[in-house]
């Protein structure tokens, strides 16, 4: 059988760590996009080259141009601009809808059963500029945050109780932003609830280093933000597609009732499969907790609407 085809559009740190794990996986050929001449056509050589040593036979391309997305099975989307010092919240989603407003259209002319999962920030609202813009039905677009923000809230319990990550699994809902809701009571160490084993005062410092999680990075860089665990939190919603894994994990998802929330993306746990985003699940949630992923949501829908003002031009 013949590997499917994943394109990366923003060859960037994000895009490119996301196409070395890819194909180091041998999930997938991919094939990166970026405006860059000669970037994605390098970064993509210089892959191809690193196969023998690792014994891997996915094939990677690059291209200034979006011929060789026909034919993706998933689309990732990470091109765009960071936000600059000077620049207010609004600028830069002007900024990044233009591009990747753009990116979508060109992306969902020429592979119109892909599978989109959005990584540009803010996340969010791409995610439902995507949707807009390519028309694609919700089981098809979705953003990557989820997996991201629960590795980070992972990483820290494991950090904090001296236990292997092998053995802690995280819940983070919401939007992706400072409004995200981790779920302590759904954060488990082989299976015991955190709850159970740190004291509060504890876990609300973890929360608030989750909620942070990506300010941390940018801060400790001065240039540039997180990618390498961005990088892998998207091979991990790519893989959970292709390979039928059915993984049960964070996205960003359109949600029509769910969570008593209608017609706004955000982040929730969904199974995976070939198709997409095949269910959101829904999870028992506390009055504050709801209260939490209300606020969030309610937050994404603000943007959303800023959105299809900039649109409306
Ligand atoms: N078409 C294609 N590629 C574009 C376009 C465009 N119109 N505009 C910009 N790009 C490319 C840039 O040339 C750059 O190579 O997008 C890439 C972005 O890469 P980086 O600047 O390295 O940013 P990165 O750290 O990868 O982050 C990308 O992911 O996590 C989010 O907040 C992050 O929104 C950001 C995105």
């Amino acid at each position: 059988m013949a590997r499917p085809k994943v394109s990366i559009v923003g060859a960037g740190a994000v895009g490119a760590t996301a196409a070395h794990w890819l194909a180091e996986r041998g999930v997938a050929d991919v094939h990166l996009v970026d405006i860059i001449e000669g970037l994605p056509q390098g970064k993509a050589l210089d892959l191809q080259e690193a196969a023998p040593l690792r014994g891997y036979d996915a094939r990677v391309t690059g291209a200034n141009n979006y011929d060789g997305v026909a034919g993706s099975a998933v689309v990732v989307v990470t091109a765009g601009i960071p936000r600059k010092p000077g620049m207010t919240r609004l600028d830069l989603l002007k900024v990044n809808t233009g591009i990747v407003g753009g990116v979508v259209a060109e992306v969902s002319k020429r592979a119109r059963d892909a599978i989109l999962v959005m990584v540009t920030n803010p996340l969010d609202m791409m995610t439902y500029l995507a949707m807009r813009k390519s028309g694609f039905p919700k089981t098809r677009v979705t953003g990557m945050a989820g997996v991201l923000d629960s590795a980070r809230f992972r990483t820290f319990i494991a950090l904090e109780l001296n236990v292997s990550v092998k053995d802690v699994d995280a819940m983070v809902l919401g939007g992706h932003g400072d409004s995200m809701v981790p779920l302590p009571r759904y954060s488990t160490v082989s299976g015991v609830p955190i709850t159970e084993l740190l004291p509060q005062e504890r876990i609300e410092a973890l929360v608030k280093r989750t909620r942070e999680g990506g300010a941390e990075i940018v801060n400790l860089l001065k240039q540039g933000s997180a990618f390498y665990a961005p990088g892998l939190s998207i091979v991990e919603m790519v893989q959970g597609f292709l390979l039928e894994e059915r993984r049960l994990l964070p996205c960003c998802c359109w949600l029509e009732g769910e969570y008593g929330l209608n017609g706004v993306f955000a982040g929730v746990p969904a199974i995976l499969s070939r198709g997409g985003v095949e269910k959101v699940v829904e999870l028992k949630l506390t009055d504050s907790e709801r209260a939490m992923l209300t606020k969030s949501a309610e937050e994404v829908r603000t943007g959303q609407a800023d959105v299809d003002k900039i649109l409306a031009g």
